[in-house]
């Protein structure tokens, strides 16, 4: 497809594993809960305001899961609204992926859960974690289940309950985050390149970061586990947000290189929603336009896995993104990891 000023788009996978088969997203979905809860009611749980909030994140209110609701349900939800509006059925499809960090339980995999529950009795499933970051992760690994002919139907999701991980009485964190789940059905479609490149990264040595250190391996849960609070999400909040600018403004410039493309030829931004501050910065070392950023985090806050894949349903479902639009993804979680993607929607 010829773009309308008339450059050719350059496919990178075209000149190393590209094997003669694009990969696109042809539909997708995304799931809220109801309940909302806002920064007035935050004001009344922790020493906080909604002016601090508003000035330093750009939250102004974030969605809450109710008790009996988990992370697979919110991903069914989800699911269920891309299979529903891609025209397919659940026995179409080949694999799920599902991406979070906060699975329903250690074992068995979300999306083996989500499986059942769709009734996509075909599918292999299988969860991946890479947690802000993991949507991005999510669609790299379905894309090239989909090029190497592998299957021709992907499922992916991302999804999460972070409020069952939140320390609700830390001011730190508990203001940042929350619940939703967003899904991407990933086919052939002819005549289109689809997903053009992915850059992901990861460094294990700022790993003590963001983490929730009780729970695995090393700290399994005790009585003294869970009275440390070692159960929750904890995070160094202005070293996060360093790396997160720099590694989103590296990631977004080496996927652009990659495709030959200049800023300008963008025409929807869909940044992590953990910051908008962090958004801003990004924004501007990589000299776009603010009306080329996609913002949601007012009304969710920080979803993780959720995040971009929730933003990028609505950029769709608002008519912010039309067919052939080119679309750049970036994002940033614990890890750490990072990624950008270039999409030709
Ligand atoms: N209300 C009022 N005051 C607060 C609150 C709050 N909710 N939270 C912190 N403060 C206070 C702090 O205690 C501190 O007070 P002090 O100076 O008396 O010590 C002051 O505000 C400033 O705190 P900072 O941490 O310096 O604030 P900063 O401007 O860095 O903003 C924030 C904090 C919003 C957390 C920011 O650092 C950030 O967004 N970091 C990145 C988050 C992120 O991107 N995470 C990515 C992935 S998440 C994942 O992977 C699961």
């Amino acid at each position: 497809m010829t773009p309308p000023d008339g450059r050719a788009l350059k496919n990178p996978r075209a000149t190393h594993d590209f094997r003669g088969r694009t990969c696109s997203i042809t539909s997708v979905g995304s799931y809220v809960p109801e309940r909302i809860l806002t920064n007035a009611e935050l004001e009344k749980m922790v020493d906080t305001s909604d002016e601090w909030i508003t000035t330093r994140t750009g939250i102004k209110q974030r969605r809450i899961a109710a008790a009996d609701e988990y992370t697979s349900d919110m991903a069914t939800r989800a699911a269920l609204l891309a299979i529903k509006r891609g025209g397919i059925t659940p026995q179409q499809i080949d694999l799920i992926i599902v991406a979070t960090i906060t699975p329903d339980m250690p074992f068995p995999a979300t999306a083996c859960l989500v499986q059942r529950k769709i009734g996509a009795m075909r599918a292999a499933a299988f969860d991946i974690e890479a947690a802000c970051s993991g949507f991005i992760f999510a669609l790299e690994i379905g894309q090239q289940f989909i090029t190497s002919r592998t299957y021709d139907t992907v499922l992916v999701v991302g999804a999460e309950k972070l409020s069952s991980i939140v320390d609700w009485s830390d001011r730190n964190t508990c203001v940042l985050f929350g619940d939703g789940a967003g899904a991407a059905i990933l086919q052939s479609r002819p005549n289109a390149h689809g997903l053009l490149t992915a850059c992901m990264g990861a460094d294990g040595t700022k790993s003590e970061l963001l983490s929730m250190p009780g729970g695995g391996s090393r700290c399994p849960a005790t009585p003294e586990s869970v009275a440390s609070r070692l159960h929750y999400l904890r995070m160094e909040g202005k070293e996060t947000f360093k790396n997160a600018v720099n590694a989103m403004y590296t990631a977004a410039k080496e996927s652009l290189r990659r495709c030959e493309l200049d800023i300008s030829r963008i025409k929807c931004i869909i940044p992590h929603q953990a910051n908008q501050r962090i958004i801003e910065a990004v924004a501007e070392r990589l000299g776009a336009r603010p009306e080329q950023l996609f913002i949601n985090l007012d009304k969710y806050g920080n979803t993780s896995a959720a995040s971009v894949a929730i933003a990028l349903d609505e950029a769709v479902d608002s008519g912010r993104v039309n067919r052939g639009d080119l679309i750049l993804m970036v994002v940033f979680g614990a890890g750490l990891t990072w990624a950008a993607a270039v999409i030709e929607w």
